[in-house]
């Protein structure tokens, strides 16, 4: 029986991460995860009651009973709280803030991963801090990724400008800082690099790199799966090696430019291939 696809993406904040996972489950026909924003709706809905954050147990049920959902394709994914749209809205300082905050609490994470399982066993890449090391320990595929902190401030500064002008990089330095420290020093599953994840250190390269590098790891990766497969199975094992040999012919001849037609073909041969292995 084939089993979906699990992609795991960690590592802290303003790394890539979300724009790589978008450009990955793109490319892959996979759903996107974003788990940041399922605590950050957790954090906008602490902002709008009257329950302080402070308050482990009212903060925990409040995770339970809100309804959070993420719709849409990986490049414009939509979060909604109790129905309503908060894509924008949870973006905003005092969100990321409280985010910060309310994520280091057990019961807030117990019910995110919870829901996180249940989201993504169908297949998909899944963003987040602790993807790899609790919410999905057998994803197919870890990646941990990660930036000297001056370069994911200044990141981090050019999305925040977008909507304040005003936003200083000292000041956005001071609070990728502080949530790096919170993020790790959390007792409850805090941010570190699954032992069997890929670490990529994304300083001074452009996204776009990257991804070429993260889309071309599973090759790799896959062919310790494919000498599994040549010593197990006869009948999958030809149709493995006639997707294998098209493949490295595609990576061959296929240039930065490619067009897109031939990316397509790529990239339906990889998932072919990825269903073989699980089968
Ligand atoms: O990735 P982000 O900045 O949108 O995440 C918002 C907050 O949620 C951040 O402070 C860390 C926390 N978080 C977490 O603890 N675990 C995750 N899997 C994802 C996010």
């Amino acid at each position: 029986m084939s089993r979906p696809l699990i992609i795991a993406i960690d590592g802290p904040s303003g790394a890539g991460k979300s724009t790589l996972g978008r450009m990955l489950a793109r490319e892959l026909g996979l759903l996107y995860i974003d788990t940041g924003s399922m605590y950050r709706a957790v954090a906008l809905a602490v902002i709008e009651s009257t329950i302080s954050e402070t308050d482990d147990v009212a903060v925990g049920s409040l995770a339970r009973r809100i309804d959070i959902d993420l719709a849409g394709d990986p490049d414009s994914l939509r979060v909604t709280l109790n129905r309503r749209d908060v894509s924008e809205r949870i973006r905003n300082d005092d969100v990321t803030h409280m985010s910060s905050i309310i994520s280091t609490i057990p019961a807030v994470r117990r019910a995110m991963v919870e829901r996180q399982r249940e989201l993504g066993k169908r297949g998909a890449v899944l963003n987040g801090r602790d993807i790899g090391t609790v919410v999905f320990p057998d994803a197919d595929v870890k990646f941990f990724l990660d930036a000297v902190p001056e370069e994911r401030a200044e990141r981090r500064l050019t999305e925040e400008r977008e909507t304040n002008p005003a936003a200083t990089y000292d000041q956005t330095f001071a609070d990728i800082t502080e949530r790096d420290r919170r993020d790790t020093t959390r007792a409850d599953s805090p941010l570190m690099a699954a032992e069997e994840a890929i670490v990529i250190d994304s300083t001074g390269q452009p996204i776009e790199e990257v991804f070429q590098r993260i889309l071309e790891t599973p090759l790799v990766l896959q062919e310790e799966n494919l000498k599994k497969c040549l010593d197990e199975m006869e009948g999958p094992l030809r149709s493995t090696v006639t997707h294998w040999r098209q493949m490295e012919a595609y990576r061959i001849l296929m240039p930065e430019d490619s067009p897109a037609y031939l990316k397509e073909l790529f990239c339906s041969n990889l998932r072919a291939l990825l269903e073989i292995l699980q089968t």
